[in-house]
């Protein structure tokens, strides 16, 4: 989703703000756009499509300047086109903004402005907020005052950057609902939505939280609230690392982070199994110790592929912690007044941790009373800092839109998450130390699996003409046929519906025939028998089934076009395995359609909007 980066200091604005703004890209944007400010005036370069639209128009004619801004935008008010890409500018052109986020009520600022005689050049919320700042400017030549006064009557969501030529030296940012981070140089500041674009300057940061505000001039950086109360900002290292978001010699992030699965599984258990005493240590719940195991009922939630581990996390924390366990989407939840009675555990699955819906679900059910835990990727997000406890996922940044190793992340998570409960309650020594041992042997099975790759792109060869495909699976592994099909949609653009396998038969097996691929996921576990049985089903129909199963079989191989088989593991962990081909298949499906797999047309990597 849009993307912004800000910069003041010594050094040429334009080229930190073009190569921060290439580090966005992965956010997914349909625009670009930056301001630089130097004594001649403002100098603003905008363009429709990629950043390197925007750099050859910053070649063809530079932008001088040591402070700027810029911007990449995801179209919510008004088309993807030049006038609507940011910044935006007040009605004497003197003041410039970039703003992610909505103006909810853009329509009222701007019939209020257009009475003031002010003339508006785009379709954006964005430049409502420009002109209104502008305007209360132009009646009193206070410039922050105005940014205050403007936030105060605006309601939505923003991060917002403000650069004039009536302080040249200064950038003013603000947040309300959508992230902003500090990054403090030496001599420099970058500040930035993401701290992908800030750590190749700097590892030091100031995170804003919402209603604050952060004045940088040549005295320093002053944050306050909006209404001005002194702020004082801890300043956090970043762990990121430089190379976690460089490609590695990969054609994609997203093929890198595939095979990137079993270090960051690893990674995401590291320090987590304990086998000598025989359980599951997560530190980041240490203070909930006690009152954890005596939840009575557990709430999941959170968007797209983050759902699906959820709904993977369902079937592990009933089945080994024995709690009954609800998932739902966070933007059904934050609307339908959930029932939240004493003993509810809500947990908000997000790998940005700043998805809007997920973030105003968790609030929503805090504000209920739940014990409101995050499984969260990014340190330091939002939902981060305002779950009440969590566990991280410690995979590294997620460039790639389509997520996959957040996604295995996710689950190994929910996977100890539920040992730990569920040793605290009913699970037996012997289980637990079966989990234990299963899990401690996922990144070495999932390395294994990941030898399915040139079969896997033999595969996409065959199938990536066909426009409709089906996903099927059972239990545990019925979400992971979820995320088949969302992985390949995301990446394809090809129609495909993930289904529980014994469902197909209440209405979708009316769509089978020999020109739609049926990808059946099929570990030996106790349905292996019904998903054969399943598998005739579609046979019968003259479908072409595609298995992804755990040990030889005659018999599904006799039932399947092709079978890719990966490694056995416990029947409870087996999406962490399975996950692997299906992550593959999409990946080179789309790689045969010739589409731009980290740039997936429509979508964007964090959804700050609702
Ligand atoms: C967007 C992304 C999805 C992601 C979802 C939730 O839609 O394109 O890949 O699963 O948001 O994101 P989160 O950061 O909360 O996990």
């Amino acid at each position: 989703m849009c993307g912004i980066i800000g910069y003041v200091g010594k050094r040429d604005a334009a080229e930190i703000l073009i190569n921060g703004l290439s580090q966005l890209e992965y956010r997914g944007y349909d625009s670009a756009g930056l301001v630089t400010l130097s004594t001649d005036g403002l100098h603003i370069r905008r363009a429709v499509g990629r950043v390197r639209q925007l750099q050859q128009l910053v070649t063809e004619k530079p932008v001088p300047g040591t402070i700027g801004v810029a911007h990449t935008r995801w179209a919510t008010h008004g088309r993807p086109s030049e006038m609507n890409a940011h910044p935006h500018l007040d009605a004497q052109g003197r003041i410039a903004i970039v703003h992610n986020g909505i103006i909810e009520n853009h329509a009222t600022i701007r019939e209020f402005l257009e009475q003031q005689g002010i003339e508006f050049q785009s379709e954006t919320d964005t430049e409502s907020l420009a002109q209104l700042i502008g305007f209360l400017y132009s009646q009193t030549g206070d410039l922050l005052g105005s940014v205050r006064r403007a936030l105060h009557d605006v309601q939505g969501t923003f991060g917002l950057v403000v650069v004039s030529l009536d302080a040249p030296q200064t950038l003013i940012a603000a947040r309300r609902g959508s992230p902003l981070i500090v990054g403090i140089g030496d001599g420099e500041y970058v500040i930035s939505s993401d701290a992908s674009a800030i750590i190749t300057h700097t590892s030091q940061v100031a995170y804003l939280d919402d209603n604050e505000i952060v004045t940088i001039d040549p005295s320093g950086m002053h944050v306050a609230t909006i209404d001005a109360m002194p702020v004082d900002k801890r300043v956090h290292t970043l762990e990121m690392r430089l190379e976690q978001i460089e490609l590695a010699g990969y054609e994609h992030h997203m093929l890198k982070e595939i095979f990137e699965q079993p270090e960051t599984l690893q990674n995401a258990m590291r320090g987590r199994l304990n086998l000598r005493t025989n359980e599951v240590v997560l530190a980041g719940l240490q203070q909930l110790e006690r009152d954890l195991p005596r939840c009575r009922r557990v709430l999941l939630f959170g968007c797209g592929t983050a759902w699906h581990a959820a709904l993977v996390g369902e079937y592990l924390i009933e089945e080994l912690a024995r709690i009954p366990t609800d998932v739902d989407y966070a933007s059904e939840l934050r609307y339908r007044n959930p029932i939240v009675e004493e003993g509810t555990l809500a947990i908000a699955i997000s790998q940005s941790g700043e998805t809007a819906d997920t973030l105003a679900a968790l609030r929503e059910v805090k504000t209920k009373g739940a014990t409101a835990l995050g499984v969260v990727n990014v340190v330091g997000s939002t939902i981060a800092r305002e779950a009440q406890a969590g566990v991280y996922l410690h995979v590294g940044p997620e460039i790639g839109v389509a997520s996959t190793k957040a996604f295995t992340a996710q689950v190994a998570v929910l996977s100890m998450l539920a040992v730990y409960l569920g040793r605290r309650r009913h699970l037996s020594n012997e289980r637990t130390e079966s989990m234990l041992r299963e899990l401690e042997q996922i990144p070495a099975k999932v390395r294994a699996a990941l030898g399915v790759h040139d079969q896997v792109r033999d595969l996409a060869r065959q199938l990536a003409e066909w426009d409709n495909w089906l996903y099927l699976g059972r239990g545990v592994n019925y979400p992971l046929a979820l995320e088949g099909a969302l992985k390949l949609k995301e990446i394809s653009y090809i129609h495909a519906e993930g289904l529980p396998a014994a469902e197909m038969k209440h209405g979708p097996i009316a769509m089978i025939d020999p020109g739609m691929p049926v990808v059946v996921i099929a570990p030996r576990d106790n349905t292996y028998g019904k998903i054969l049985s399943n598998i005739e089903e579609v046979r019968s129909r003259e479908g072409r089934v595609f298995a992804i199963a755990t040990e030889p079989d005659r018999e599904l191989e006799r039932l399947c076009e092709e079978v890719v088989y990966v490694p056995a593991t416990s029947a409870m962990l087996s999406p962490l395995v399975t996950s692997v081909p299906l992550q593959l298949l999409a990946y080179e499906t789309a790689i045969v359609r010739g589409h731009d797999v980290d740039k997936p047309r429509n979508l964007a990597k964090s959804v700050t909007v609702e």
